[in-house]
């Protein structure tokens, strides 16, 4: 396989196309996928060279452990060490989009690469049909990080994945777009207190109801928290500047809106788009990374975000803006 000359094949996920997939991905190739938060770039996680290949295409720093995803409990189970409170967490939110990170289990077949060589491992049941077919096919984990050129936001399409990826890596499963639009909350299970490490696709709220006890937060807002070495402020930076809490649009600027009512100067803004219209926080979430994208492709110098407000999903929201407007690492 020669990088620089693959182009990816485009299948829409049905038929024979699934376990296509499956056989590719036990010869060490590269497969994006759909799941229900984004779409995923998937490879063999018990293959070390396969493994190699998924970070060179991304072109992700080799110290950010990845998500190794699996069909069901069970084989989760032979990855990573479970206590009360992450066997609650799996059984109310598996599957589905909610990342758990465990100590690493003895039987753990997961290559070090792919875990950056950590004791913990980071474990996902998804809950995307096609997502669920694909690993009971392949019947091992699948490590997947988001499909996209490190730095850029997350896809929700097959388009962006694309658009992103198409000349690195060998196929990708398209099943239309992604229904929750971000990625997994994480949650690290290590010791007697659980750690929110990644708002996203569950609320923490009912993540805490689950649990029966508060998260403690990882601090990582503001550059690398060493919990989750992926959590760079500057991870999903879109090419143009990003205002944040806009209540104007300036010269010049296009405009990520939220809720009915636009603010002064949106007459003029270079284009549009709004995030939800009735301010459906669910929906909002579904079309932001999409919604990013376009703006950044817009002829428009630099993007304003509306403020959204920090309760349930909008906390995972509010997280990925803050991190789209950070400077550039
Ligand atoms: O929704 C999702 O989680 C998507 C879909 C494809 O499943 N995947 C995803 O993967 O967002 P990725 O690689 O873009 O983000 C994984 C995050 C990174 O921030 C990484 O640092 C963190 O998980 N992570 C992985 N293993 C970890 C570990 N052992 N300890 C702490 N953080 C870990
Ligand atoms: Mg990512």
């Amino acid at each position: 396989m020669t990088a620089a000359t693959l182009s990816a094949e485009l299948l829409r996920a049905e038929g024979d196309a699934v376990d296509e997939a499956a056989r590719r991905l036990r010869a060490g190739a590269l497969v994006a996928f759909p799941t229900e938060t984004v779409y995923g770039l998937g490879a063999d996680a018990a293959n070390a060279g396969a493994v190699a290949r998924l970070y060179a295409a991304k072109g992700r720093p080799s110290f950010n452990p990845l998500i190794a995803h699996v069909a069901q409990l069970e084989h989760a189970r032979i990855l990573g060490r479970f206590n009360d409170i992450a066997e609650r967490l799996a059984r109310s939110f598996w599957p589905g989009p909610l990342t758990l990170v465990l100590p690493k289990a003895e039987t753990c077949s997961v290559a070090e690469l792919a875990t950056a060589g950590l004791d913990s491992i980071a474990i996902r049941v998804p809950a995307h049909p096609v997502a669920r077919a694909l690993l009971a096919e392949f019947g091992g984990p699948v490590v997947a990080p988001s499909a996209n050129r490190s730095g850029h936001v997350s896809p929700t399409t097959a388009a962006h994945v694309r658009a992103d990826l198409g000349d690195q890596i060998d196929m990708i499963l398209d099943a239309g777009p992604a229904q929750v639009g971000l990625e997994s909350t994480i949650v690290a299970c290590l010791g007697d207190a659980s750690i929110l490490l990644r708002a996203g696709g569950v609320p923490r709220d009912a993540i805490e109801a689950a649990a029966g006890a508060s998260l403690g937060s990882s601090g990582g807002r503001e550059g690398v928290n060493p919990l989750a070495p992926g959590q760079l402020a500057s991870h999903y930076a879109p090419g143009k500047p990003l205002r944040l809490d806009a209540n104007s649009v300036k010269r010049g600027e296009a405009l990520l809106a939220f809720g009915p009512a636009l603010p002064p100067g949106a007459e003029n803004a270079a284009l549009v788009l709004n995030l939800s219209p009735h301010g459906d926080l669910t929906e909002a979430a579904a079309r932001l990374f999409s919604h990013l994208r376009a703006l950044d492709a817009s002829v428009a110098a630099a993007i304003a975000a509306m403020p959204v407000p920090e309760q349930g999903l909008g906390e995972a929201i509010n997280d990925r803006l803050r991190r789209a407007a950070a400077p550039r690492t």
